[in-house]
């Protein structure tokens, strides 16, 4: 279908199943054993209702946020995440260009298709941000040097992910063959993705011919990717260690319980995010609306001290005003955005952000919220039976 026939994310995500490559969907829509983590970070924000206050003038309605003291159109950012390549020959440029033109800010994995500096460069303007995710190699030196780079590069935030330390079994992606080579050659037959040319994608791209029964990886994509990862960070070693290679804002990637959410305010960091990879790391994983909700409860004051972002099963705008009524300062999507550019590249994820900032409008105008300050969390409630 055409863009414009686009209505929400979900639309996006059947176009980009059924034009990617099949390695792509596997790699990107599975997740760990039987993906009970995957599906109840979704079907968690349905036990969350609104509580709307009437006869707010909501003619003005501003749903723009700073994340880290930069600015954002929406309170949404892209989760980093790895091999845009896969379903897109401009991969991660896709998002960056996309991000750019809609003011929101992307995080940049640490496993991405194209280099930190092709991304840098990809920028519509040199003011636009950009935060790092970071996985720590083994090596304090590795990492260093990994870090070194990015900022040299001009990126505005480290965002250290620490709940990867091993990778966890994604098999439908195990089973899926590895075909990243073909879609590098593939890229290498197109314009190089150095940010000059503007990809004007109004209809899906064809369904990449690949053999699909090539190249089998039997360890899985992320057993190949994340192998020298440090699986002895600590609080007492490395958070002092990236804060002594960098003076950029830290953000924890993966905090899934209160008890390290306190941690990680003592420990100084900037910000953390309440995460489980998306259902990809260790299953059976809360949900991160559930962790979120559980925090502002038991300690509201660590939201002063630091920034907190969830990000798992975000796909509505009224996720993401739920997300902001229990005091995250924004939220982060992995998979949409990666179907975005892979069904429609750059004007996919231009599309995603203008569907959310829709969605999120509408629902601020009719919960009488006019800014993100306006979102409290007397405005949600949490109900013990699951809808539909
Ligand atoms: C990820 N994620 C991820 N996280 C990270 O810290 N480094 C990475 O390289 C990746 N790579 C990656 C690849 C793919 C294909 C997916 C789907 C996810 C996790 C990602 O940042 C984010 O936490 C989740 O995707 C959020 O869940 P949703 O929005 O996909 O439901």
């Amino acid at each position: 279908p055409p863009l414009s026939r686009i209505l929400n994310l979900r639309e996006l995500e059947e176009v980009a199943k059924s034009v990617m490559s099949y390695k792509a969907w596997a790699y990107y829509s599975s997740a760990t054993d039987d993906e009970i983590t995957y599906y109840e970070n979704m079907r968690a924000f349905s036990r969350f209702f609104f509580h709307p206050r009437v006869l707010v003038p909501v003619s003005k309605c501003d749903p723009s946020t700073t994340v880290l003291g930069f600015k954002s159109s929406i309170p949404v950012f892209v989760s980093g995440s790895a091999l845009a390549k896969l379903g897109h020959p401009l991969g991660e440029a896709n998002i960056t260009r996309g991000a750019g033109r809609t003011n929101i800010i992307q995080m940049v994995s640490s496993n991405a298709s194209l280099s930190y500096e092709q991304i840098a460069h990809s920028r519509i303007s040199d003011s636009q941000p950009l935060f790092f995710q970071l996985y720590k190699h083994k090596d304090d030196k590795v990492a260093e040097q990994r870090v070194r780079e990015v900022v040299g590069l001009g990126y505005n935030a480290i965002f250290l992910t620490v709940d990867a330390v091993v990778p966890s079994a994604r098999e439908r992606d195990i089973r899926a063959p590895f075909v990243l080579e073909d879609q590098e050659r593939e890229a290498e037959q197109q314009p190089a993705a150095d940010g000059q040319q503007k990809s004007t994608q109004e209809t899906p791209r064809k369904p990449s011919d690949v053999d699909e029964e090539a190249n089998v990886n039997v360890f899985g994509t992320a057993g190949g990717l994340i192998q020298f990862d440090d699986i002895d960070m600590s609080w007492k070693r490395t958070i002092p260690w990236l804060r002594g290679v960098t003076k950029l804002p830290i953000v924890l990637k993966g905090i899934q319980r209160v008890e390290d959410a306190v941690l990680a305010m003592e420990a100084g960091v900037d910000g953390i995010m309440i995460s489980n990879h998306g259902g990809r790391q260790l299953e059976y994983s809360l949900p991160s609306i559930e962790v979120l909700y559980k925090l502002r409860k038991q300690r509201p004051d660590v939201f002063d001290k630091l920034e907190v972002y969830i990000d798992g099963g975000i796909r509505r705008g009224t996720d993401v005003l739920k997300a902001l009524c229990l005091g995250a300062k924004a939220v982060g999507l992995g998979r949409p955005f990666l179907y975005a550019q892979g069904a429609y590249g750059e004007e996919g994820v231009v599309k995603a952000v203008q569907i959310l900032e829709r969605e999120i409008v509408t629902s601020m105008r009719l919960l009488g919220a006019t800014s993100v300050k306006d979102l409290v969390p007397e405005m949600v409630e949490r109900v013990d039976w699951q809808p539909r």
